[in-house]
Parts: C-alpha cells; structure tokens; sequence
C-alpha cells in the first residue's frame, strides 16, 4: 500500500485527503480487515522546488518549511486516525542511500546518461531556473498560471521551455536559454515494455489506463532527472560540477522501496521489505491524485524495470479532482478548505464519512461544505448514529442494559439479519474493487434496512404488551448493528471502535475483524452514547 507523497510545502487541503490520503487508510484498515498483511507507507516530499520556492518566499532555510509541515500532516493524521504502518519523510539518510543506490545501478546498466540541453537562466538572479521558478501560459489548456512542471488548471505534467511568454517566477524577467548538463533516464528504452505492461492490467480505472497508454503513444521521452538546485539528494556519480541534485520526482517515488525498508528495520527485520518488493504473491496498490498518474504508471515502473527483481504496480487507482465551486483544490493557490480548518470543523469520523462518500472516483467531484454538512447530518447522524443509539437506549430502558435471550427468529429478523450480510458482501466486492463510495452506500443500505425493521416492529409499542418479543427485536437489531459496524470501521475508525466496545465485542485487534460477530444474551452494554454531533451549516452558506 503505497500512498502519495504529500510535498511538506503548505498546508494540504481537501483535495489531498479525499484524492488520497483517506481511501488509503480505508483501503488498508478493510484489508487488514480481512485477515491480510498489509503495509502501508508515506512520507513528506522533501525536496524540489515547491519547498524551495517557499523557503526563498519566506526568506527562510528549506529545512524549516519541511518541519513546520511535517509536523503538522503528522498531526493531521493522527486526528484523523490514520494507521500508517510508516510515515517517514524522504530527507532520512535511508531514504538518500536507496535513492543512490538506485541511481547508480541505473547509471551502470545504461539506463541513465549524460547530456547538454538548453534550460531557462534568469539574467537577473543569475541562476538556472527548474521547474515552479517558471510560470507562463500552459501551451495545452491556454491557462496563465501554470508551472514550469504542471499545469494546476488541466493537469498536465509540464516542462518549463513548454511554456508560452515564460517569465522567471523569482524576478518576473523573461528567461533566457542556457545550455547546461544533466543526467536523462532513457524512458525512451522502456516503451515496449511498458506498453505490453499497461495492456495486460486487469480491473484499472480506465481514465488511468487510456492516460498512461496515451503518454506513450505520444512517444515516451527521455527525461532529465537531475535538476539545478542545491536542495535535493547529492547525485552519486561525478562529472556535472557543483550546484545540481537529483529531481524531486526521481526520487519522490523511490520513497516507496525506502520507507519498506525503513520500516523493515525498525522492527528488528531487516529483510522482511522483500516480502513486498521481491514476492509476486503480493499485491502494490497505489493511492494518488490523477495529476500524478505518468509518475506511477510510468516513471516509477520504468525504474522498477531497470532496477530489476521489484514489484510492478498491481493497481494505481488514482483518484480525480475535487473542485470547490467550480476551480480544483490546490494549497499553493489557497483554494478549498484545508486539513486543519476542517478538522476545526468537524468531528474526525465525520469528515470521514462526508469526504469518502463524496470521494472523486470515476469523474471530478465539486464539494460544498453544504454538501459536507448534508451528508453528515442526513445520512451519517440520522441514519448510522440514530440507529446505534435508539437501539442502544431501548436495552437500557427495558431490559436494564442487559441483552435479553431472543425467542424464535421470525422471518422479518431472519430478514433483517440476511440484509446485513448481504450488504457486508456487497461492500466487500467494492472494496476489492476500490470502489469505497459504493461500499459506503451499501454499508449505509444495511443500516437503513435496519431502521426500517425497528419502524415496522416498534420495539418501543411491544414493550408496553409483549416483552420477549421486544427482547427478540433488539436482540436483532443489536446483531445487525455488531456486523454494520465491524463494516463501517475501516471508514469510521473511532466511532465503530466506540460500538463494538458498547456491544462487548472490542477485542484489542488493530482492525476489527470484517464479520458479524454475535452479540451473546445476557451481555451488559455500555451506556448510551451519541456517536455523533450533528454539524452546523457553513458559516457563509455556499
Ligand atoms: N509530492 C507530490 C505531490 O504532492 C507527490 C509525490 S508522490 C511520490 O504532488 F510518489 F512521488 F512520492
Ligand atoms: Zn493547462
């Protein structure tokens, strides 16, 4: 389980966590439901020009940018309750080793050489300028605004001679073209392989596949990998003088070979990332935001293939934009809410729930808080948490909290309970799938079957004339609501944890097992708590 780099740069916004970051813990927490050994790891994107470019704007070392925000996603996460297994950064001495090493075994196989080509040099500042230090008109979309490596208006992956009317982000003049040498990793060598590759995956989003296939139909070409810059992993071999490091890009994605190993030798077992990396029998799922699809479609395979003996990708579901109003989210342009505004805002698994059901899975999703809140007071509150908590109090009102012994299960809970398993089911095959907002609704389905039982049996009528049919009926909503939480926890972590402790069913495991376990007669609840708060309307109601 691999999850996308988020630059230490600024604040991360909606956008990211809906893109990638959340699907990925859901992803993780429900495979881990499922009995299987997973291990999942990020880190903070240390290096290239969004650090720098911020460094220099603030007048501060890049260093101190890269604490500020390491610091503060590592909070955000654990707000959030997400289960890393590792989230490092790549500015670890292991992460710069691995980086090397693979630089280097590329360099000697041929993958990698040498040669002069002509960049931007700003006369003024007096330096070569990559990438974010250009700005101009992105020669697709016609936007002006976009960057020397990617256009934020259509997405596209940008190189800055790429741009029309370029202009030097650091003094505004217009740049000239200098010659320079850098170190290219021969892409070019790779296409046929790649392309065989990409036309044997199963089961991919198509807007990935027909993207990643459309790159290389559009001729694969060799990219610079190194990069002006003081900032970044030390090249490992000689011959390009002082002032270039390796590009951001380059070794971005090898963080996910060397937070593996990170993390396999902090637990005393220095080998075991090879259960990943050098196992066919495992499966690589990566987590990203659509505008880093060439990078793992075909950057990173590329260099998995020169390498040798790594594991490919089995799936790269990258998810779509998500706009606010209209305009994508991006933090470097202060659109949408970020992490930390939201968190002010919202409870924890609340956010969860209005952002996985919104999640952009197969097109761009625009989001209102509107829609945030909607979600959250409609669905999550009244449906799940009012159902949890009806049930809950009704134990404790007439049977003193105690689950009584069902009589004889009439069909309508023998329904009721096959209603849950099914939506169980179903929400497993979509999790599978990576389809996490049609597992949601499934699980959501379940939850609604099981309100519409307790409207049709009114245990708070039968209790006045009929107590052991009572008791039967919230015998069964209490095991329906076992088996919706046990589904609802790889989305709703805290809360379902919260409900299986209620029911007497929290057994320490780092994720609750995906099942309906049986809530046994004669348990004791936990008291009656709302799970949830309802949200207020935004503030300047969009
Ligand atoms: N830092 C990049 C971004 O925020 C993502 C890097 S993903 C990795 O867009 F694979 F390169 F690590
Ligand atoms: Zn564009």
């Amino acid at each position: 389980m691999a999850v996308a780099w988020p630059y230490a740069s600024g604040s991360r916004h909606l956008g990211h966590l809906a893109g990638a970051y959340l699907p990925a813990d859901i992803f993780a927490r429900f495979q881990r439901a499922r009995g299987h050994r997973v291990l999942m790891v990020s880190g903070s994107d240390v290096h290239g020009t969004p650090i720098t470019v911020r460094a220099e704007a603030e007048g501060v070392a890049p260093q101190e940018i890269v604490d500020r925000y390491h610091s503060e996603f590592v909070r955000h996460w654990d707000e959030l309750g997400f289960d890393w297994d590792l989230f490092t950064t790549t500015g670890t001495g292991n992460h710069h080793a691995v980086t090397q090493d693979v630089f280097s075994r590329l360099y000697e196989r041929g993958y990698i050489d040498k040669r002069s080509s002509e960049q931007f040099f700003d006369p003024e500042a007096e330096r070569f300028l990559p990438d974010r230090y250009v700005e101009g008109i992105c020669p697709h979309c016609g936007y002006d605004g976009a960057r020397g490596d990617q256009c934020d208006n259509c997405g596209r992956t940008l190189d800055p001679t790429d741009l029309v009317k370029p202009r030097s982000s650091l003094t505004g003049t217009t740049p000239e073209r200098r010659s320079t040498e850098h170190f290219y990793l021969r892409l070019s060598d790779f296409a046929d392989e790649l392309r065989d590759w990409l036309g044997s995956r199963e089961g991919w989003r198509k807007h990935v596949l027909n993207f990643s296939l459309g790159w290389i139909e559009e001729g694969l070409h060799d990219r610079a990998i190194t990069r002006d810059l003081e900032w970044g992993v030390e090249i490992p071999i000689e011959g390009l003088g002082e002032g270039k490091r390796i590009y951001v890009w380059f070794d971005a994605v090898i963080g996910y070979l060397s937070a593996s190993k990170e993390w396999a030798a902090l637990q005393g077992t220095p080998d075991v990332w090879q259960d990943w990396w050098q196992d066919d029998a495992a499966d690589h799922f990566y987590f990203i935001g659509k505008d880093n699809i060439p990078f793992h479609t075909i950057v990173w395979p590329a260099i998995l293939l020169g390498y040798g003996d790594l594991h490919l990708p089995t799936d790269v579901p990258a998810n779509q934009f998500v706009t606010f109003k209209g305009g994508k989210a991006s933090a470097s342009r202060g659109i949408g809410l970020t992490i930390g505004a939201a968190l002010e805002r919202y409870e924890p698994d609340a956010l969860r729930y209005a952002l996985a059901a919104n999640l952009p899975e197969t097109s761009d999703v625009d989001i209102t808080e509107a829609e945030l809140v909607r979600r959250i007071n409609e669905e999550l509150v009244a449906t799940w948490g009012n159902l949890v908590n009806r049930v809950v109090s009704m134990t404790h009102r007439y049977f003193d909290g105690v689950v009584s012994p069902p009589g004889d299960l009439e069909p309508a809970d023998r329904d009721v309970l096959q209603s849950v398993d099914d939506a169980l089911a179903e929400a497993a095959e979509h999790l599978d799938g990576v389809r996490l907002r049609a597992a949601l609704a499934a699980l959501l389905g379940g939850a609604q079957a099981t309100n519409q039982y307790l409207s049709e049996l009114e245990p708070w009528k039968t209790a006045k004339t009929d107590t052991e049919r009572t008791g039967t009926t919230l015998y069964t909503a209490l095991q329906a609501v076992a088996g919706l939480a046990a589904g609802f926890a790889p989305f709703l972590p805290a809360t379902s944890r919260r409900v299986l402790d209620t029911l007497g069913l929290e057994d320490g495991a780092r994720q609750p097992a995906w099942e309906r376990r049986d809530v046994p007669e004669g348990t004791a609840l936990g008291p009656a708590v709302p799970l949830f708060a309802k949200a207020e309307p935004p503030p300047d109601s969009d």
